[in-house]
């Protein structure tokens, strides 16, 4: 009998698998009807039981008395790895953490292919870190490990643009050269390849990949600089205190817009210095804010609210968040200008990386004839401005942006494991 092998697409914000079965490639799924899942868990406080994906958003945000974590590769290949993080008053290393919520997609694989899944193909971003490829080296060793632990026996790995062009290329006649976009929560990733419906069976793709590249940029990233231009002035940020005129200290809004760090905020140590700051403050409304944030753990929810701004900007020219968790009442409008003007920094970077595709590729821009855009990220209209820009004459492919990951890493898995 044919190997059944999966490939895992963990991302940053959202995950899913796909198997390989009898010569047939389908998505798992991962959460009830779902094919994706949040990447997120929440730790009950009462026996620190883990719930996963939209159940687990839906715990925190009713408030439920527990853990809540998001946007944990993030860490893989950093320091925090080994430190960890207080779990209910418990410290718990990251692999602990991560274990479960892969060991869960696991079990649902497990379940939907009625037999016990031993070969994996694993995405992995072109770089978790950038420009330090020991610490990339580490992060691959990571989760290599914690894929072992949750029960897999065989482990590859794969890049994430070249899972998403394996996807589409079922649908390509003719052999096209093709840039893949795929611009997740926490990187943008780059692959030019050669593709074509006749090549999908073709076990060594070596000569069709011209070169992959990759930034540690994503919507995560769009997140936090929309916080810090729109949201966090509005608690406080940069408002000063003092009689010497002192900025109040940065680092707890600057931790606020961060996913992964939004939870290392809520210590005594931090909330009696805003309290003190707060009495000589020079706009005690606005800072008061920021105390209240701190004290009822409101981080995530404030980040959440700006990751909806910025999703609703995608849709519409300006934007009306309500903040009454805060304060009753308080809202705040953005417009896409703003938003825009916020992230430039960050599209260049992207666009830098898909430039250094091309020229690590040896081909002009005009020689591209598809562009595959995949993740959500590729939906803020400055990016596909962008895009447009770089490419013009291209067409472009945008089927199955939460899922074509997942989908090519099954179809690697057949290649790489089928017999
Ligand atoms: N309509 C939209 N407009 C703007 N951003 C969006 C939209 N929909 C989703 N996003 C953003 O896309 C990101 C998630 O994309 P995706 O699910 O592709 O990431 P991921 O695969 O989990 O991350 P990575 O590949 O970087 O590990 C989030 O930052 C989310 O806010
Ligand atoms: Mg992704």
């Amino acid at each position: 009998m044919a190997t059944t092998s999966c490939g895992i697409d963990f991302g940053t914000s959202n995950s899913s698998v796909a198997v390989a079965r009898n010569g047939h490639i389908s998505l798992v799924p991962v959460e009830g009807d779902h094919l994706t899942t949040p990447s997120a868990i929440f730790f009950q406080r009462k026996g620190n039981l883990p719930f996963y994906g939209r159940k687990a958003v839906d715990l925190f945000f009713d408030r439920q008395d527990g853990r809540f974590m998001r946007s944990l590769k993030r860490v893989l290949g950093t320091s925090l790895m080994k430190q960890g993080t207080a779990v209910n008053g418990k410290p718990m290393r990251f692999e602990r953490i991560i274990a479960p919520f892969l060991k869960n997609l696991k079990d649902k694989t497990d379940v939907y292919c009625g037999e016990e899944v031993e070969h994996v193909v694993m995405g992995r971003p072109v770089h978790f870190i950038d420009n330090d490829p020991d610490a990339d080296r580490q992060a691959q060793l990571e989760l290599k490990t914690i894929a072992e632990q949750v029960g897999f026996k065989h482990i590859e790995f794969q890049f994430e643009p070249i899972a998403a062009a394996f996807a589409h290329e079922i649908n390509i006649r003719g052999e096209k050269l093709a840039i893949v976009v795929d611009l997740g929560g926490g990187t943008s990733d780059f692959t030019v390849i050669r593709l074509s419906n006749q090549y999908i069976n073709k076990k060594d793709r070596a000569s069709d990949i011209l070169a992959n590249t990759g930034v540690r940029v994503g919507g995560n990233d769009f997140d936090k600089d929309l916080s810090l231009a729109a949201v966090m002035p509005e608690i406080g940020y940069q408002t000063t205190y003092g009689e010497k005129d002192l900025e109040v200290p940065l680092k707890p809004y600057h931790d606020l817009a961060e996913w992964s760090k939004v939870n290392f905020l809520y210590t005594t140590k931090i909330i009696s210095q805003t309290r003190q700051i707060l009495y000589q403050s020079h706009d005690k409304t606005r800072y008061e804010r920021l105390l209240k944030v701190l004290e009822k753990e409101m981080g995530h929810t404030l980040l959440s609210a700006t990751e909806e701004t910025k999703i609703a900007l995608t849709l519409q020219e300006e934007y009306q968040t309500p903040f009454d968790f805060i304060e009753e009442g308080l809202h705040i409008h953005v417009k896409r200008t703003q938003f825009e003007a916020a992230i430039q920094n960050r599209i260049e970077k992207i666009s830098a990386s898909a430039t250094e595709c091309l020229q690590k590729a040896q081909v002009k821009s005009e020689d591209i004839q598809l562009v595959i855009l995949t993740g959500g990220s590729t939906e803020v209209p400055a990016v596909q401005t962008e895009f447009k820009r770089l490419f013009p004459n291209a067409a472009v492919a945008d089927e199955n942006k939460l899922s074509s990951v997942g989908l090519g890493l099954a179809y690697d898995s057949q290649n790489k494991f089928g017999k």
